[in-house]
């Protein structure tokens, strides 16, 4: 396991909480693991599901393991080596994929992009995308002018472009007109060329579904399921991140390896030892005491995205019965600029807990020496920005410690597939866990579909009751 846990800047006299009472909560959290464990357990034996665990969509646990264990039994007929095929055939039959989708059929695949990726990665030659082709990320929106500009880009350029388009229901109306604006677009650039459109559309999709129906119709050439049993949010490490993250040439296997590495852990280690159990009762002792403002805290350009798939899985799993944290993801050093004085100074509501990578993937810079000296910098000259990166975070982290501010930090060695697969798996773990301990079923997300009944009626002219 190689993320590490250090909840030391919780342990406050004022404001925090005490050493014991995480102790003390041991035996709980290990009863809310042995209930998810149970729970895989029970649907992975076909149910019953009793009534009050309903949905029970617990099966993203097991999926590394399991696409892993197929990959090496099945071979090149197995769903990792078609989706890579798959993959590696569109990456050469476009310049560009749009990829559609909305909440969690959209936020992984736009995290590892982010993360892994060129951080200009949609700017810079092919030959340093390693001839993978551009990404863009929509229908997760009904912004005419967004969409508008997206297909003007791709026809300045006269690109070759193609689009997967993921959908679990298969019929998320923001998803459902871009596929439906985009088809026609890529029907217009098709012309005469010999290419039928099946074999530039690659939908993501429930085994039925107005999706699925129009997947048949289109002719596709490959359709990728989202299985059954793993919910939109907890997708990631299914077809939904693992084929748009095979088209940016990322190494899916590690992402899964890494994952199940924290599965293991999870599992095996005793409660004071366990990362995701000792995250998860830091997290509710908390906000027992009102801190109920979580602040995902990263340092440098990579995370944000990560951070945004963090907010929507924590605030659909656990928003719910006028309960649950609200969580926040922000950037440092950005963030200081702009709310680090609320966190230091305003209401203490606030758990922040920092996600700091340990080494960067480039050299680091150094500030280097000048002969125009105005600005100070030559008696730094020898730091580099990996120095006043390392300053800014023990900086704020003692300004914070000094006020009786609550932190914690997760620490990663490196950001890559492996590192990030981790980071997914333990923080959907983490989620389910804290919705067995206060008795929220952290699947399913009804409180959504008021919005969807709602516009749908307003659409159709129906009135709304
Ligand atoms: O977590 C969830 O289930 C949601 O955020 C969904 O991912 C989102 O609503 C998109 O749904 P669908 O994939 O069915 O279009």
């Amino acid at each position: 396991m190689l993320i590490d846990y250090d909840p030391t800047g919780v342990f406050l006299e004022r404001g925090g909480i005490r050493r014991d009472a995480l102790a003390a909560l041991g035996p709980r959290l290990a009863a809310a693991r042995d209930e998810v464990l149970a729970d895989a357990r029970l649907w992975e034996r076909g149910g019953p599901v009793p009534v009050e665990k309903e949905p029970l969509d617990t099966r993203f646990f097991e999926l590394p393991e399991r696409l892993l264990a197929e990959f090496a039994s099945n071979g090149p007929a197995s769903e990792l080596a078609r989706l890579r095929a798959s993959a590696d055939r569109l990456a050469q039959a476009v310049d560009s994929v749009v990829v559609l989708g909305i909440g969690g059929s959209y936020m992984g695949a736009r995290t590892m992009l982010e993360a892994c990726c060129h951080q200009y990665y949609n700017e810079v030659a092919a030959a340093m995308r390693r001839g993978r082709p551009r990404m863009y990320f929509e229908g997760n929106n009904v912004d005419n002018d967004a969409l508008l500009d997206l297909v003007r880009l791709l026809e300045s350029r006269g690109d070759r472009w193609g689009i997967v388009v993921i959908s679990k229901s298969g019929g998320t109306l923001e998803t459902a007109a871009a596929f439906r604006v985009l088809l026609r677009e890529l029907r217009g650039t098709l012309g005469r060329e010999a290419k039928s459109i099946g074999e530039l559309v690659v939908p993501v999709t429930g085994t039925s579904g107005k999706l699925s129906e129009l997947a048949k119709a289109l002719g596709c050439r490959e359709t990728f399921p989202v299985p059954d049993g793993v919910g939109g949010r907890f997708s990631v490490l299914s077809a939904v991140g693992l084929l748009p993250g095979a088209l940016l040439g990322l190494d899916i296997e590690r992402l899964l390896k890494g994952a199940a590495e924290v599965n293991e852990h999870f599992r095996t280690a005793a409660p004071d030892r366990n990362v995701v159990l000792q995250f998860v009762g830091v997290c509710h002792l908390m906000e027992e005491q009102g801190c109920d403002v979580r602040i995902l805290s990263t340092w440098g350009k990579r995370l944000e995205s990560f951070g945004l798939w963090y907010d929507q899985l924590l605030a659909e799993s656990l928003g719910k019965q006028d309960r649950g944290a609200l969580p926040l993801t922000i950037v440092n050093t950005r963030d200081l600029h702009s709310r680090g004085q609320q966190h230091q100074e305003g209401k203490r509501d606030k758990l922040i807990t920092n996600l700091v990578i340990e080494r960067t993937q480039g050299d680091p810079l150094a500030i280097g020496r000048s002969d125009m000296d105005q600005d100070k910098l030559n008696e730094l000259a020898e730091k580099t920005l990996p120095d006043v990166m390392a300053a800014a975070i023990a900086g704020t982290n003692k300004a914070y410690l000094d006020d009786g501010r609550p932190t914690a930090t997760l620490r990663v060695p490196r950001l890559d597939e492996f590192t990030l697969g981790q980071l997914f798996q333990m923080m959907m773990l983490a989620t389910v866990v804290e919705g067995r301990l206060i008795g929220i079923n952290p699947y399913g997300q009804p409180g959504v579909e008021a919005y969807k009944k709602n516009m749908n009626a307003i659409l159709r002219g129906k009135a709304i009751d």
